[in-house]
């Protein structure tokens, strides 16, 4: 199973982007990961597409674009068009339109991931598996970085884990939040294959704190 390391720019210092973005590619990085928050679905507002078309212009990275957003629908084509790779919305946000949003996005040639909060049951996205890419495990609530992980949440990990091996289905576990160089090994262990990283990369020197986290990926 190839694991990734999906670095979160949310924590990255925005005066020098370019230069981070290079920083954790360099410590190996193969996919960054892009938090766009509404102050809508989360209290916090981010960045958008003004950030990402600069960003894609930038990097030949892959682009994880996790939309913590009121009403995604209105929203991906956009975002497809600006360049994101996958684009990730939330099963809280979407609910009955979730299968119907990740057929868009295959339309448009791009990966489809489902993400579930901490406080969304496992069994709620089981049946929505085989119309995703990637499932994306929340283990922190959604809306800021630098939280403390939330262990409980692995339970959810095993489980999807689980039911792609079972239904043979090809499709990433992502895990976001509170990940450090001191837990990663358990993410692995609980069977998310693709690891979000803000703070634990950004703060501090990039490109080796992203080479230490992929070490402990081997
Ligand atoms: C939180 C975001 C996460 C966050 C990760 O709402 O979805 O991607 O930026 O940051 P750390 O790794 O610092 O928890
Ligand atoms: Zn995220």
């Amino acid at each position: 199973m190839e694991y990734i390391l999906a670095p979160s720019i949310l924590a990255a210092d925005f005066a020098k982007l370019g230069e981070q973005i290079d920083a954790a590619a360099a410590g190996g990085a193969k996919w960054l990961h892009f938090d766009v928050m509404d102050g809508c679905f989360v209290p916090s507002i981010s960045f958008g597409m003004p950030v990402l078309e600069s960003v894609r212009r930038f990097t030949k990275l892959f682009l994880d674009v996790h939309l913590m957003i009121v009403e995604p629908g209105r929203y991906i084509d956009e975002f497809a068009r600006l360049g994101a790779d996958m684009i990730s919305f939330h099963y809280e946000a979407a609910g009955e339109e979730s299968a119907k949003l990740a057929g868009r996005l295959h339309e448009l040639g791009k990966k489809a991931g489902l993400v579930i909060s901490p406080d969304t049951p496992a069994e709620s996205i089981k049946e929505l598996i085989p119309a995703f890419d990637m499932v994306l495990v929340m283990t922190v609530v959604p809306g800021a970085g630098g939280q403390t992980f939330m262990p409980e949440c692995l339970d959810k990990v095993r489980k999807i884990r689980s039911w792609i091996e079972e239904g043979g289905y090809d499709c990433h576990v992502e895990v976001d939040g509170g990940v450090r160089a001191d837990n990663i090994a358990e993410m692995k262990k609980a069977g998310a294959n693709v690891i979000v990283a803000g703070s634990a990369v950004f703060r501090g020197d990039a490109a080796a704190n992203a080479a230490e986290l992929m070490k402990a990926l081997d």
